[in-house]
């Protein structure tokens, strides 16, 4: 008898180009899996931890943290490192960082709070921000913490706490400037070169109850051409000179502020993180060699090299940090690419408005990839996590790995339609640690108050349609 040969399935027939997986733009992605993260099977963590999951790497985080520490500190005789609060402002990520010698960086009364609440005393602390209230003003100068003047008014009030206090207050003042690399975030502080801001180092000098001893900028944020800093330094020294010659004080500190680039992809920009990216070395070399000469006959005339002050954020957290999400559904959209709703959206990668995050599936693929939309779970048109990617084919239940996913989305995230899921730690000594517990409706609603007339949904004669 003959014997019938096993039935094959149908697949569609499919036109698919050549690509070698490598162009100018860099290497092809969508071969790229995540089956693991520092060894632990993505699959394992999801069915401990439930999905969607932000896991981040203790080692990575301080991996990151030591190498940017290291970077400039074996260019420049003394540097400050502060962890940039909003950035990520879980307490086992700011933990980690402090553990490393970083000090805090709070842009408000919130953070300020949040900073002492994890044990940061008040001069480990640098307070910046456009909106400091009178009361995170009184207790800032009070503990010693560095305060950085954004506006005339702050420097106002600040001058009468520091009066009531009977100190003379040491103070920063925040300068904006064009770089001519950058576009200058002029809403913040004082202008450089409309004379705003010598008027302000002058008014501060001229002070019985403050003191300026230090200058703070941030030019921005992902920042991936360290000439930019080097263009700072030049104008913050030159800054320095002039307000010392003209007021008698001395400058202690050159606060930099952050901005260094993670490796992510912001939209819009073609060339991949890994060649675009500069490394903490490329930074720190522009940084140090432009203080060095801008600071060279400093010692000559007396007067000590100021200390450099960093205000990093992701370039230290953002690929520590990634997000697991599930496959809830596919769909054919009617232009004829596939979407694919995820159980993450906007609501907990709030970043993913700005960077083409790099996502890869948690286990090999099968299938030909094809262009996909990932779509989050929101019923809000704006939920796309990735406009465009190639994507194997995906079922229900496919794990998806975010990353670098560690910077501004802990601080962003919004509990709005879904709950915030839990956040885990892979902690470098082996294990996992929970380091936020995932929300339920107890939480949303606790500070929630019913007036008694509104504590029950119907009342009597009013359910017209049943
Ligand atoms: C004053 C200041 N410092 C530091 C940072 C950290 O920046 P980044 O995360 O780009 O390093 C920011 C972020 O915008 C900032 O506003």
């Amino acid at each position: 008898m003959k014997q019938s040969s096993p039935r094959k399935t149908w697949v569609a027939p499919s036109i698919r180009s050549h690509n070698s997986g490598l162009n100018k733009f860099g290497a092809a992605r969508h071969h790229l899996v995540t089956e693991a993260i520092e060894g632990t099977p993505v699959a394992e963590l999801i069915a401990r931890f439930g999905s969607p999951l932000f896991v981040f790497s203790e080692k990575r985080l301080r991996e990151n943290a030591r190498r940017l520490k290291r970077a400039f500190a074996t260019r420049w005789p003394r540097v400050i490192n502060a962890w940039s609060y909003k950035t990520n402002y879980l307490g086992a990520v700011c933990n980690t960082l402090h553990q490393e010698g970083y000090w805090a960086e709070v842009v408000s009364a919130f953070e300020y709070e949040k900073a002492r609440a994890l044990g940061v005393p008040g001069n480990r602390i640098i307070f910046n921000g456009p909106y400091k209230p009178l009361a995170a003003l009184e207790r800032a100068a009070a503990e010693g913490a560095r305060i950085h003047l954004d506006s005339l008014d702050e420097l106002y009030s600040l001058e009468e706490v520091a009066r009531r206090l009977g100190k003379a207050l040491p103070v920063g003042i925040r300068l904006n400037f064009d770089t001519g690399l950058t576009d200058p975030w002029s809403r913040f502080g004082f202008n450089l070169e409309s004379g705003q801001a010598l008027d302000a180092a002058r008014r501060v000098a001229s002070s019985p109850h403050l003191k300026l001893t230090g200058l703070h900028s941030h030019i921005g944020t992902f920042i991936t051409d360290p000439r930019a800093y080097a263009a700072a330094v030049r104008i913050l020294t030159a800054f320095m000179d002039t307000v010392e010659t003209q007021t008698g004080t001395l400058i202690e500190y050159l606060d930099i502020g952050g901005g260094f680039a993670s490796r992510n992809a912001l939209q819009g920009v073609y060339l991949p993180p890994e060649q675009l990216v500069p490394s903490p070395e490329q930074y720190a070399e522009a940084v140090c060699d432009a203080l060095m000469a801008g600071t060279r006959d400093r010692e000559a005339r007396g007067f000590p090299r100021p200390v450099l002050v960093l205000e990093t954020g992701r370039a230290v957290v953002d690929d520590a940090g990634s997000l697991i999400t599930s496959v809830a559904s596919n769909k054919r959209l009617p232009d004829g690419r596939r979407g694919v709703v995820l159980d993450a959206g906007v609501n907990l990668l709030f970043t993913a408005f700005w960077y083409n995050h790099d996502v890869r599936p948690a286990r090999r693929p099968e299938g030909i990839p094809e262009e996909t939309v990932l779509y989050g779970p929101l019923c809000m048109n704006i939920d796309v996590m990735r406009q465009s990617v190639q994507m194997p084919p995906l079922v229900v239940g496919d794990l998806l790995v975010f990353n670098p996913a560690g910077a501004y989305n802990n601080s962003q995230w919004l509990q709005f339609i879904e709950y915030r899921p839990n956040v885990v730690m892979l902690m470098e000594g082996g294990g996992v640690e929970v380091v936020r517990v995932r929300e339920d409706l107890a939480v949303v609603t606790a500070q929630e108050r019913l007036p008694e007339r509104l504590s029950r949904p119907f009342s009597e004669g009013c359910d017209d349609a049943v």
